[in-house]
């Protein structure tokens, strides 16, 4: 196999999502902190609220649009997610082996990382928060916005706080996403762009995938040269 092979990670429909989720969600969690803390004057923190309440029916839109267009990735994300095996408690003994890789002076011996599926044990828990964060955030924020006072007083009290744990949640996730997001530029341009990565990325960050998947979509010819 060439050295420049490229290989589908994100599909058009995974792209598109994300693209939305990352235009709601920036100005969701701004806003949403900005509604929690109230710095501004009464106009400022209105067009908070204006700003939270449209960038909410975006995300809401594009999580149903996806989950009803796009249900076997939906399907396929959270199996690998929630998927648990022995190689995430060797992978959370070494924390992905970044200490060395960002630390090399202090973490001097190179930790022995578990092969990874197509994500590895840290995305996958964000991903889990993702999911369940992002599905509870939509529903309470609905009840929230639109029912507050058709929904029963206890439960509108108890969204609110379910709403407000895991938007503090996913906001201070966030910065650890959009770090490691830059850093491995091939992901960034294939999440952001065409979708593909280079082979060799994929067999490096994610051997499981490449062998379980990947290689047995291969020609003879692809998977001798790949070798
Ligand atoms: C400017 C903002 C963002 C950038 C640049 C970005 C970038 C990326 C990239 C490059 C990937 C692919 C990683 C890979 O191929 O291994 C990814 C995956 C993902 N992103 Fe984002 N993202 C952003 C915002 C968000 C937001 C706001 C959310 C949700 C609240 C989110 C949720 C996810 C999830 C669940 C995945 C799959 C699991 C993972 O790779 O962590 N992203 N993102």
């Amino acid at each position: 196999m060439s050295d420049n092979k490229m290989i589908l990670k994100h599909p058009i429909s995974s792209r598109v999502f994300h693209w939305f989720l990352l235009l709601s969600f920036l100005p969701l969690a701004a806003t949403g902190l900005l509604l929690f803390f109230k710095p501004l004057d009464q106009a400022g923190m209105q067009l908070s609220y204006d700003i939270h309440m449209i960038a909410g029916a975006v995300m809401a839109i594009d999580a149903v649009a996806f989950f009803i267009f796009a249900f076997d990735r939906v399907v396929l994300f959270t199996y690998r997610v929630f998927a648990v095996s022995k190689r995430d408690i060797g992978w959370m003994m070494v924390a992905g082996g970044y200490p060395h890789k960002f630390f090399p002076g202090i973490f001097k011996t190179k930790p022995n990382v578990p092969e990874m599926n197509k994500y590895n044990t840290g995305q996958r828990i964000f991903g889990a928060a993702v999911i369940v964060g992002g599905s509870v955030l939509i529903i309470s924020g609905l009840v929230l916005w639109l029912a507050p006072h058709i929904a029963p007083a206890g439960a509108v009290y108890w969204l609110g706080q379910a709403h407000l744990v895991f938007g503090l949640l996913l906001t201070a996730f966030l910065p650890v996403h959009l770090f490691l997001a830059v850093y491995f530029w091939s992901d960034f341009k294939a999440m952001m762009s065409h979708g593909k990565i280079p082979y060799e990325d994929a067999k490096h960050h994610s051997p499981l995938w490449v062998k379980n998947e990947i290689v047995p979509t291969m020609t003879a010819g692809e998977q001798a040269a790949a070798k």
